[in-house]
């Protein structure tokens, strides 16, 4: 009984199975870097803004204390954001006629708040605060980069569920003394942290990971 299938065509065969499982596999690793990589956390990316506010400049140029805009940021929960009348107590003296600022006079001239995209935004089921963190020298920039330099707002980091354990699980390498929170470029200040605090976080080991501290 002659051959089956020509030699040419075994082979062909067998290819084309390795170039599937090929393929398969490099699919899975793809997938596994996508998840991993920035761009499926939104990393670096720009939202749509009704003004093209600059950090760079209003931070970093004129050197505007964060929570002239962000005022809640050390009371509360939420950050908070600026209304069109802040913006306004200079920006009816400098720009005064500026066309990208219109959106802010007609919010200002209503009394209605600016509608701005939030870049950073966690899941209705996870529960933040920023209080909790600013007061105990976690800083900006630990979690939000170097926003002094940014022309427009960008994500720095993922906000993943990994990333925030990773501080919680040891955050004293991380802090820095309470006066420095607000500072842009200044790394942490481990080594002049007191003893207790270490202690005070070993113990705070487990009330920092369990699930309901983030999940209530
Ligand atoms: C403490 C004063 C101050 C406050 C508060 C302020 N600005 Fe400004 N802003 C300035 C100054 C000064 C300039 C002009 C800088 C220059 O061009 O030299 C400016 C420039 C701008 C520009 C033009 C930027 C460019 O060059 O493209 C925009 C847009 C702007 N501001 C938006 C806002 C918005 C929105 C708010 C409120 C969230 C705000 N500013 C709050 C001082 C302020
Ligand atoms: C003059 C007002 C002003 C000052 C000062 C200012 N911001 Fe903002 N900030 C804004 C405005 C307006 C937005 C919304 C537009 C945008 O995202 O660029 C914003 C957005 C942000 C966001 C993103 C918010 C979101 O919805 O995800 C972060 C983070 C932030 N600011 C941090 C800071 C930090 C840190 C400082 C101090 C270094 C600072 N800001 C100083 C006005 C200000
Ligand atoms: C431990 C990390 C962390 C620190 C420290 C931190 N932030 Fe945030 N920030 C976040 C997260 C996470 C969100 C998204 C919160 C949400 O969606 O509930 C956020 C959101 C924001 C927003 C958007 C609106 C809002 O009201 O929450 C602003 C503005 C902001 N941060 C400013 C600041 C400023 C200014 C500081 C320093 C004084 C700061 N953040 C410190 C993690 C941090
Ligand atoms: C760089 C370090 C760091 C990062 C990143 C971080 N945290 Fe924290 N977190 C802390 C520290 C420090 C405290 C204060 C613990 C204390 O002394 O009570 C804290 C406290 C908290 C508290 C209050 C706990 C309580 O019992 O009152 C919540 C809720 C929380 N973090 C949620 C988050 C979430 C959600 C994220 C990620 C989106 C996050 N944190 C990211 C360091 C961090
Ligand atoms: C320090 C804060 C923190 C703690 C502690 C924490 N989580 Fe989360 N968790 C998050 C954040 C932030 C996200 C949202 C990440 C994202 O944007 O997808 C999340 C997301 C999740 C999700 C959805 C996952 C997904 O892929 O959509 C589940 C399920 C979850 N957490 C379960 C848990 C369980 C179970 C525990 C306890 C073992 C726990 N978490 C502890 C912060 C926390």
């Amino acid at each position: 009984m002659g051959q089956l299938f020509t030699s040419a065509a075994t082979t062909a065969f067998r290819v084309t199975i390795v170039l599937f499982l090929l393929a398969a596999a490099g699919t899975g690793v793809l997938a596994y870097i996508w998840t991993r990589a920035g761009s499926s956390w939104n990393i670096g990316k720009p939202a749509n803004q009704p003004v093209p506010f600059r950090h760079d400049l209003h931070s970093g140029l004129l050197k505007i204390d964060c929570r002239y805009c962000h005022s809640t940021v050390e009371r509360a929960a939420d950050a908070g954001m600026p209304s069109a009348q802040t913006c306004m107590s200079c920006h009816s003296e400098v720009w005064i006629g500026a066309t990208v600022l219109e959106p802010v006079r007609s919010s200002f001239a209503l009394s209605q708040p600016i509608i701005w995209t939030s870049v950073h935004r966690l899941p209705d089921y996870v529960y933040f605060h920023h209080a909790a963190h600013v007061t105990k020298g976690v800083a900006c920039e630990t979690c939000h980069g170097r926003v002094d330099r940014m022309p427009r707002t960008v994500k720095t980091e993922t906000l993943s569920m990994g990333w925030c354990l990773d501080c919680h699980r040891d955050p004293v390498p991380q802090l820095r003394p309470r006066g420095a929170v607000l500072a842009m470029g200044s790394g942490p200040h481990a080594m002049d942290l007191p003893d207790d605090l270490r202690v005070f976080y070993r113990e705070a080991f487990q009330r920092l990971t369990s699930c309901n501290t983030c999940h209530r």
